[in-house]
């Protein structure tokens, strides 16, 4: 018998659902499950006919994080989503997971649950650790200050003294002593701003002064030949933020974009939105962090080379001849100092960085 329409669209969701890494289940108004995809059975490790009408209380546990989230969609009906969260059942071993939950328009109360087990969560442990690849930097600015810099200012003094009795010729080594020595005081002083342990000066920040500066900025510098759309949301909150660092933190962002795009057509689009609903679990407090104010910078460039995806935001990882490999450390540190997150997603031709802050008077 010939497939309805029907039912082939719906062999066809079915198939992309399956196809996701991420998994999804559909909850109906009264808790119990009435959908899972392929990823959802292997992460419950029960196939869909043994989900398939079990309320939310035999599929996870009453305190689980997980089902209270859920619980709260469906009694409001409002969407949530939230990071960096535990996913954990007599089934599941602990882990670190996003998840994502939306109210659906029908069946009538019924919500569908996202869960990023990996990718994104990683993406944002990741955060985590730049904390710590942070402090290992700020330790070794420490170092570098005192055991290279001070050392350095005397081969300059005496490369200096040197320079007033020497030939023409030797001029020209004593230059190049002191060129040299200036370029690695350059980079010291570039590794320095993260041994800057004082706290963050904050104070309502409107993004849009910041992004309209960086914009000034790029457009008469790096960012000469490229296009710059915006889409901004006017109605936007202000940020609670450092005007300075974030001015440094977007133009990181998009000097590296102008640095990706092609040279002919390259564009980048920044945006600004407002999401509900996205929060952020912080390490040592209890309440979850409302990280509402959304900001991308999107380049048409190549992407990100595949072999640094996973360590972009160390410090001195890098794939151009003169890179740093600074840009991104100093951003994962700044916004991290924001209590905010940063996030990317590469594909030849779409790159887009998303940073996610605080609102006024929210910290
Ligand atoms: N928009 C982008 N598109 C493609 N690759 C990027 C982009 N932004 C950053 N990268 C990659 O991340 C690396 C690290 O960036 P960054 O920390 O700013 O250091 P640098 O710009 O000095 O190389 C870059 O060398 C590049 O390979
Ligand atoms: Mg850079």
């Amino acid at each position: 018998m010939p497939m309805s329409q029907e039912e082939a669209a719906s062999t066809c969701s079915d198939i992309i659902l399956n196809s996701l890494e991420s998994a999804v289940l559909v909850f109906a108004e009264c808790g119990t499950l009435s959908f899972a995809n392929n990823a959802a059975e292997q992460l419950f490790d029960a196939s869909i006919n043994q989900l398939r009408g079990q309320s939310l209380d035999k599929i996870l546990p009453l305190d689980s994080p997980v089902a209270a989230l859920i619980r709260q969609a469906l009694q409001t009906g409002f969407n949530v989503s939230e990071y960096g969260i535990a996913l954990e059942s007599p089934r599941i071993s602990r882990q670190v997971i996003n998840i994502q939950i939306s109210a659906l328009p029908e069946p009538a109360g019924s919500v569908s649950v996202n869960i990023f087990s990996r990718s994104i969560a990683d993406k944002i442990n990741q955060q985590m650790t730049h904390r710590n690849a942070a402090r290992s930097v700020t330790a070794m600015a420490a170092i570098l200050a005192h055991e290279v810099k001070n050392p350095l200012s005397g081969i300059r003094g005496a490369a200096q003294l040197l320079e007033q009795g020497a030939e023409a010729e030797d001029q020209k080594l004593t230059r190049l002593i002191c060129d040299e020595t200036d370029r690695i005081c350059a980079l010291v002083d570039r590794i320095e701003v993260f041994s800057d342990q004082r706290p963050l000066e904050r104070e309502p920040i409107n993004i849009h002064k910041v992004l309209e500066r960086v914009k000034e900025v790029s457009k008469i510098g790096f960012a000469r030949n490229v296009r710059i759309n915006e889409d901004y949301d006017p109605s936007l909150p202000m940020v609670d933020g450092n005007g300075d660092q974030l001015v440094q933190v977007f133009l990181n962002l998009l000097k590296n974009a102008a640095e990706a795009v092609p040279e002919e057509g390259g564009q980048i689009t920044i945006t600004t939105s407002y999401q509900h609903g996205v929060r952020l679990a912080v390490p040592g407090m209890t309440s979850k962090m409302q990280l509402p104010l959304l900001i991308t910078v999107t380049d048409n460039g190549a992407g990100v080379p595949d072999e640094l995806m996973d360590h972009l935001f160390d410090a001195f990882v890098t794939s151009k001849l003169k890179g740093t490999g600074l840009g991104l450390a100093l951003v994962a540190k700044m916004i991290n100092d924001h209590s905010g997150v940063i996030e990317f997603d590469s594909v030849p031709g779409k790159t887009t960085f998303r940073v996610m802050l605080p609102k006024a008077g929210e910290t």
